[in-house]
């Protein structure tokens, strides 16, 4: 089963609050429903947000029908839906390349047949889920060339099936590489504070059969530095058109480590993610969650609920500390300026 999947007239997603211990999954009817289940992360991970968001448009389409509406009210239903969704994560692009896709083809359909829309909607989320599947693999087998037998992996947060629709970024690499036949080990930052990685890859990567270990986020650096990382793999949530990479927070300081010890540093990220509208990583959102996650560790108390405590949720690594950003068209190498733009194209 996919993250993300409709079904039975409904959307069902993972509910990834619940793994590792328990597989879970949410059936939604309605956009606001999975506008919560994002800002909750139930749903979490860049493409499966946006995957998550195109049937969330879907649905705002089926429900305005249901209640008669035509014309200009049903486009300001689904432009107030699409708002809404918009709004519900700031950082990965995906969501709102997502649901900009869903308007765009929401305009071209018209809003006088409430019934062909819907339909039409349903049908693009379902190409936008089956699309990042396919980007996914192909993403896997450019980036599995960078992997030799018996490497070890530095890998942030979760980028596998759970963060896409399925397969995976990063992790999706270490599959396919794992898939050929290498030996390959994993040492898993664990994430705090939401450990996506402890939680969510170690799940996918022992379902998998991948070797792995778990370390805590401080341990990295002395991993690098006595000479047991080959290589760092990471996702991106927004990679800016200088190559600036917006990623899980903790990911800026992994880069910087990497460099200090001469190990290759590669974001993986489908051209879904890439905003060649915004210049420099400056300028991409930085979303801030409650501080409570920080006082907590995933519902456990700390420290006392009165102790302030700061919480953004990604930071922007320059372009200078990535050797590349794997891509569903091939892997782009600095120049960053004229490279990513050349892999949106579809021509590296
Ligand atoms: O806050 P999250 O868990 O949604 O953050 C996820 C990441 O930062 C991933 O690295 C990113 O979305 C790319 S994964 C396909």
């Amino acid at each position: 089963m996919r993250t993300v999947e409709w079904r039975d007239d409904r959307l069902f997603l993972v509910d990834q609050r619940k793994l590792p211990w328990k597989l879970e999954y949410l059936s939604l009817e309605g956009p606001d429903a999975v506008a919560r289940a994002i800002s909750d992360m139930a749903v979490r991970g860049a493409p499966a947000i946006g995957a998550a968001a195109a049937f969330g448009m879907a649905l705002a389409a089926r429900v305005a029908l249901s209640d008669g509406l035509v014309g200009e009210l049903l486009r300001e239903r689904l432009q107030g839906a699409a708002e809404m969704l918009k709004s519900s994560r700031p950082t990965a692009v995906n969501l709102a390349w997502a649901v900009e896709r869903q308007m765009r083809l929401a305009e071209k359909v018209g809003y006088s047949e409430p019934g062909a829309l819907a339909d039409a909607l349903l049908a693009e989320a379902q190409r936008i889920a089956d699309e990042d599947v396919e980007v996914n693999r192909r993403m896997g087998r450019y980036g599995a060339d960078l992997i030799e037998d018996g490497f070890t992996i530095l890998h942030h947060c979760n980028t596998g099936a759970l963060a896409t629709v399925d397969y995976g970024t990063a992790l999706g690499v270490i599959r396919a590489a794992h898939e050929q036949g290498k030996r390959i080990h994993v040492l898993l930052d664990e994430t705090r504070p939401r450990l996506q990685g402890a939680r969510l890859s170690a799940w996918e990567l022992k379902q998998l059969g991948i070797p792995f270990h778990i370390i805590a986020d401080n341990a990295a650096g002395h991993f690098m530095r006595t000479g047991q990382v080959d290589l760092v793999l990471v996702g991106a949530d927004r990679v800016a058109a200088n190559g600036d990479v917006a990623n899980k927070i903790g990911t800026y300081k992994l880069a910087v480590t990497a460099r200090e010890n001469g190990i290759p540093f590669y974001s993986v990220a489908p051209t879904s993610t890439i905003d060649l509208s915004i210049a420099t990583g400056d300028d991409i959102p930085i979303e801030e969650r409650d501080p409570a996650e920080v006082r907590t560790a995933f519902g456990h108390p700390i420290v006392p609920d009165d102790y302030p405590a700061l919480n953004p949720a990604f930071d922007v690594t320059p372009h200078r500390y990535l050797t590349g950003i794997v891509t569903e068209n091939g892997i782009a190498y600095p120049p960053f300026g004229v490279n990513l733009r050349r892999a949106v194209e579809g021509s590296l």
